[in-house]
């Protein structure tokens, strides 16, 4: 459609014509409906400000034309993508290597901290971003995103170092750019059995954050709060069966069973069961890296027995998800999967596959562009977007940005 019809349209703020509608994202129907003093005008804010929200920089005056001409035929989400397009916008960069960095880095480590250099996570979440791998596997695909072989002082990656991801930042290496930051099979670099491998929780840096010490468990309250941005608080039911909770926790916390009843089932019940898929990963100080022992229940798993000793005793990596039924059936688990399975990547996929899931990958896109919460008919909308267009993160950021473009 050419750009003259619809200056006229906006000018006189004529309602979007429903075919229109059909064809535009959501986002975009809010300009239809605006009367800028002038054409243009207000095209040419919208273009500075998704730039700014998405990059952090301000656009060249050749990329903030071309957005501005995208607006203006009244393809915002276009003007977005072509904001983080490395071929055509010579500042993408900018939201790879700080946007996306700070989007992922809190999930990284236990205190939630955005300051935490580079790493095999943030990385990894960079790249499936950057390539449009679809993200409902982040929790579950064979892949770790590193440096390419040969850049110049960024030493070789190693599954017991971080360095090279420091190396990597310190450089300033341009992540954008596919010949610098290269998908690679997580298996196989770090030498763990392709069973061992769930995306992101068994990177380094998960590992290091997640398997130290404890019982497993912060793995799968740190992911849940993360990937479905609900704290374990917030999902207690003392409704499920509590005949997977282990030896460790007591069943008389204080000399009062009331306690566990009215609140250590609430998230022990459900949560036990599925840690369980971790029963052979562990964080080995000495080594600095991730061990991953198929077969062999972790020490981890079977300590503090004498807790109660008529307590679950973990043999295998069985997991079950006991919150498919009660009250976090609200989480929306995906009725194509089993609910159960042997490790880490089938219980990936169940946590990644849940429209809590998808809403928190859109929700923490929001709130990176535009700097607050969305509201339910934008956040709607991301969602639909994320898992109407197989789960395209890139796709999720552009149209975010043009829902707090402005008008
Ligand atoms: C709000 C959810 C929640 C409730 C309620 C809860 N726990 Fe836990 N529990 C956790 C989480 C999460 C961990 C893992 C802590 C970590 O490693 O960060 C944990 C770990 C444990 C551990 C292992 C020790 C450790 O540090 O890993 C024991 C034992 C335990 N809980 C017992 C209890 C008892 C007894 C109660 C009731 C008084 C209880 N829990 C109530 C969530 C809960």
């Amino acid at each position: 459609m050419g750009s003259t019809y619809e200056r006229k349209q906006r000018n006189t703020a004529a309602p979007c014509p429903a075919r229109w509608r059909e064809r535009l994202a959501a986002a975009l129907a809010v300009l239809c409906f605006a009367a800028p003093a002038a054409a243009g005008d207000l095209e040419r804010k919208q273009a500075r400000r998704i730039h700014d929200r998405l990059t952090g920089v301000p656009p060249t005056a050749a990329v903030l034309s071309a957005m501005e001409d995208r607006i203006v035929a009244g393809d915002a989400v276009g003007a977005a993508l072509l904001a983080i397009d490395p071929a055509s916008n010579p500042r993408a960069s900018s939201f790879y290597n700080v946007t996306l960095k700070n989007f992922a880095t809190p999930w990284t480590n236990e205190a939630q901290s955005v300051f935490d250099p580079l790493n095999d996570y943030s990385a990894t979440v960079i790249g499936m971003i950057r390539d449009e791998v679809p993200f409902n596997t982040l929790l579950s695909a064979d892949l770790v995103y590193v440096g390419a072989g040969g850049l110049s002082g960024v030493s070789a990656y190693s599954p017991a170092s971080n360095a090279h991801y420091e190396d990597l930042e310190a450089r300033n290496i341009d992540l954008s750019d596919p010949a610098n930051l290269v998908a690679d099979s997580q298996s196989l670099r770090n030498g763990i059995p392709a069973a061992g491998v769930a995306g992101v929780m068994t990177t380094r840096a998960a590992a290091q954050a997640f398997f130290i010490d404890g019982t497993n468990r912060a793995m799968f309250r740190f992911t849940v709060l993360n990937h479905l941005c609900n704290d374990l608080e917030q999902l207690k039911d003392t409704t499920r069966p509590a005949d997977r909770i282990r030896q460790d926790v007591s069943r008389s916390p204080g000399g009062d069973s009331r306690i566990y009843l009215n609140s250590c089932i609430g998230c022990h019940a459900g949560m036990d069961p599925m840690t369980q898929a971790f029963a052979y990963h562990d964080w080995d100080k000495t080594q600095g890296r991730m061990v991953y022992t198929p077969g062999q229940v972790r020490p981890k798993y079977l300590i503090n027995a004498d807790n109660f000793e008529y307590g679950y005793v973990t043999t295998d990596d069985r997991w079950d998800n006991y919150w498919r039924a009660g009250q976090n059936a609200v989480l929306g688990w995906s009725a194509s999967l089993p609910g159960g399975g042997n490790g880490a990547a089938s219980l990936g996929e169940e946590l990644a596959n849940s429209q809590a899931f998808a809403a928190c990958q859109a929700r923490k896109a929001y709130r990176t562009v535009c700097l607050n919460e969305p509201d339910q008919a934008r956040l709607d909308t991301l969602v639909g977007v994320l898992t109407g267009q197989n789960y395209n993160m890139k796709q999720v950021f552009a149209v975010a940005a043009t829902q707090c473009m402005g008008n």
